[in-house]
């Protein structure tokens, strides 16, 4: 079976040197927002439909405000996960939430937070490495296996000149319970 890490595990910190509570940086994924690659050669560049190849794996990735051109790359918590499926294999929740067959969650596992991802072809699912809970993205990012309980918040897309945008923010809280709830 053919795995991708997709990110790095960085557990979280209480606070960041230099953002204050109001940092642009900092603010969560709002409507409208454009979205960056989070890593690797294109870091920084905006990713375009054409990016998010069908069916995975995900691209991960940060919001940016279009307007300042700010990415909201100081909390962990912003990181997102971008996938492309057959519109028809979504759930019905999961395909209005999506564009083009193009849909987005938090990068964050529910379960301890750990942010680094293997994609398991065969089913088109997301393993966390950390404690190995699955979910399943075509269907509101539910577990398919614990010890995670709650779904990855997910960030409704729309298509604005051949650029995935955010419709608005996280349906749900980014992040972990303390315990791991
Ligand atoms: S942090 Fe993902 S399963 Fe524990």
């Amino acid at each position: 079976m053919l795995t991708l890490a997709l990110g790095v595990v960085v557990l979280p910190v209480a606070g960041v040197v230099g953002a204050q509570p109001d940092d642009p940086r900092r603010a969560r994924p709002q409507a409208n927002d454009r979205f960056v690659f989070a890593g690797g050669n294109g870091k920084g560049r905006v990713i375009t439909s054409a990016d998010v190849a069908p069916v995975g794996p995900p691209l991960t990735a940060f919001p940016m405000d279009p307007a300042t051109r700010v990415v909201r790359d100081e909390s962990r918590l912003n990181q997102v996960l971008l996938v492309r499926f057959h519109p028809n294999d979504l759930a019905g929740d999961t395909r209005a939430r999506a564009a083009e067959g193009i849909v987005a969650y938090s990068a964050i596992c529910t379960h301890t937070g750990c942010d680094s991802w293997d994609w398991q072809p065969a089913s088109s699912t997301i393993k966390c490495p950390c404690h190995f809970s699955e979910f399943d993205l075509k269907d509101g990012a539910r577990v398919l296996n614990g010890p995670a309980t709650r779904r990855l918040p997910a960030l409704p897309l729309k298509i604005v000149d051949g650029v995935p945008v955010a419709a608005g923010g996280f349906v749900g809280r980014p992040g972990f319970d303390t315990g791991g709830g």
